[in-house]
């Protein structure tokens, strides 16, 4: 194989819809999706969990040419057992996560690559100046405290969800303090560095991209590959009906 064959690019799905208002239609929906519906009281966290499923099953749907409500999807949490876990998808390679933040969610879909996605409202970090450290590793606190202390909670927010991103690729979450992952941008160009040595989870080789995100938001797709990375961002502006995306 050619050098230029073996560095081919990766191409990883981004998958993006708004909760909508109305209701939802749940005929996708799994036994244990709908099990897990029930034990939501309220009515945001209800809508987000159905868009994400409903947002997961049409992106799967599309890639496996079948129907959304027939897509085998596994969620089994490793530590409890419970159906509350990182999805995987039995008989495929495909890697997938799932995120969701005030109304927008957020899927993302790899062929055979850890993959996290990471989306949060900023205005959540506008009071965490205080505990930057519980985010930051030391050498991201010196980059951030060069900056003007306006700047400190979008950089705070950004790092957030690049490296809860990395954490959800590896499929461990946040027992992985993420001020043990520093991001660092490489010296010559615009490429991210990760550097991770105290969590063998988190391997050295991962590609981090920021995803546009509307006004006040930001997301972020960690998936654990050296090599170049694609990514397509699409949008199901409003998923209501299984495999139904617009
Ligand atoms: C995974 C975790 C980072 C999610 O954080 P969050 O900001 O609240 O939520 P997000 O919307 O970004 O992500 C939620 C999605 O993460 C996924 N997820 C759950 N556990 C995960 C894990 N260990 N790794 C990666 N993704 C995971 C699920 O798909 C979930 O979507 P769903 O609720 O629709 O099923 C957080 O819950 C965590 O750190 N969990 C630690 C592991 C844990 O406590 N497990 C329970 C043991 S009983
Ligand atoms: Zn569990």
């Amino acid at each position: 194989m050619s050098d230029d064959r073996a560095m081919a690019s990766t191409l990883v799905e981004v998958w993006t819809s708004v909760v909508p208002h109305r209701q939802q239609a749940w005929e996708a929906l799994s036994a244990s999706e709908l099990a897990r519906l029930q034990a939501l009281r309220l009515p945001m966290d209800r809508q987000r969990f159905v868009t994400g499923c409903l947002l997961l099953r049409t992106a799967l749907s599309r890639k496996l040419e079948m129907p959304a409500a027939v897509v085998p999807i596994d969620r089994t949490c490793p530590d409890c057992g419970g159906q509350h876990g990182k999805p995987t998808i039995p008989g495929t390679s495909l890697e997938v996560s799932i995120s969701h933040s005030g109304i927008i969610v957020m899927v993302g879909v790899s062929e055979g690559l850890p993959v996290g996605v990471d989306i949060e409202q900023t205005i959540r970090f506008r009071e965490m100046t205080k505990h930057a450290n519980r985010v930051l590793s030391d050498r991201e606190q010196a980059v951030m405290n060069r900056k003007a202390a306006r700047a400190h909670p979008a950089f705070i927010a950004r790092n957030w969800v690049r490296k809860e991103a990395i954490t959800k690729a590896a499929g461990v979450g946040l027992r992985i303090p993420l001020n043990h992952i520093t991001v660092t941008r490489a010296h010559l160009g615009s490429r991210l560095e990760v550097d991770c040595a105290r969590h063998s989870a988190i391997p050295r080789g991962i590609a981090l991209r920021d995803i546009r995100s509307p006004r006040g938001y930001v997301a972020s797709l960690a998936v654990f590959t050296g090599g170049p990375l694609r990514v397509r961002v699409l949008s199901a502006a409003t998923v209501r009906r299984w495999g139904e995306a617009r």
